[in-house]
């Protein structure tokens, strides 16, 4: 039995699950006018996660940090070249083929919500909706790899990564382990998101 070290704060474990539910339920409620409402809701829900995620990738824990999964082109290919050799390198954070679709999901959930934003304001005719549309097909594919990264990853490595993303916590060493899950902050940003949702519910 290998040690368990808390690896994901409360804020990122938040965002992730509440930014992967608002892409969901934007994209299944695109079409058709009736429930507009609700889509514009999950939308201004990512642009405002996406804002917070930026802020966390500069000030929060270590695993949370940019920094911590900047990956030079070089190294994202050497990882992948290691793969097809059978070489398996463990990350406790993100690792550097993993980054790569992080990275594509965060600049196409700013950029879905944008060009949504514009659609809905009516800014600068067709061309934004076409990009809207254009950025949600190119985001809910990065999402298909990711889901079949992280897939793959838990199968090679022995480890339910899916599940470590809910509890924060990772096959590693105690020593890499985040000193604090930031509890009061996370959970603000949950409190945050609902209240958002059910005001939204309640007023449409
Ligand atoms: C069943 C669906 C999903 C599962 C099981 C899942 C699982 C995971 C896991 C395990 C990680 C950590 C990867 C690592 O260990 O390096 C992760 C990270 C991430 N996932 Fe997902 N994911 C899912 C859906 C989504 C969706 C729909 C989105 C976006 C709309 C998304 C966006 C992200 C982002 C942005 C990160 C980086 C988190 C951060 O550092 O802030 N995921 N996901």
């Amino acid at each position: 039995m290998q040690d368990k070290a808390l690896i994901w704060d409360l804020p990122v474990r938040v965002f992730h699950w509440t930014l992967a539910t608002s892409f969901a339920g934007a994209y299944l409620l695109a079409d058709g006018e009736r429930l507009r409402n609700i889509h514009v809701m999950f939308g201004y829900t990512v642009l405002g996660l996406v804002v917070f995620r930026l802020v966390w990738g500069l000030t929060g824990t270590r695993y949370a940090q940019f920094r911590s999964f900047m990956y030079r082109p070089r190294e994202m290919a050497g990882y992948v070249r290691g793969l097809l050799r059978g070489d398996r390198p463990h990350y406790v954070g993100h690792n550097p083929a993993g980054s790569l679709a992080i990275w594509a999901i965060l600049i196409l959930a700013g950029l879905t919500g944008l060009s949504g934003y514009a659609t809905y304001n009516e800014f600068g005719g067709d061309a934004f909706e076409e990009l809207h549309e254009f950025f949600a097909n190119a985001w809910l594919m990065v999402v298909g790899m990711h889901i079949a990264g992280v897939v793959v990853s838990s199968l090679l490595d022995r480890e339910n990564l899916a599940r470590a993303m809910i509890t924060g916590y990772k096959r590693a060493e105690p020593a890499a382990a985040i000193r604090s899950g930031l509890y009061g902050l996370g959970s603000l940003v949950l409190i945050s998101v609902l209240g958002f949702w059910g005001w939204t519910l309640v007023a449409t």
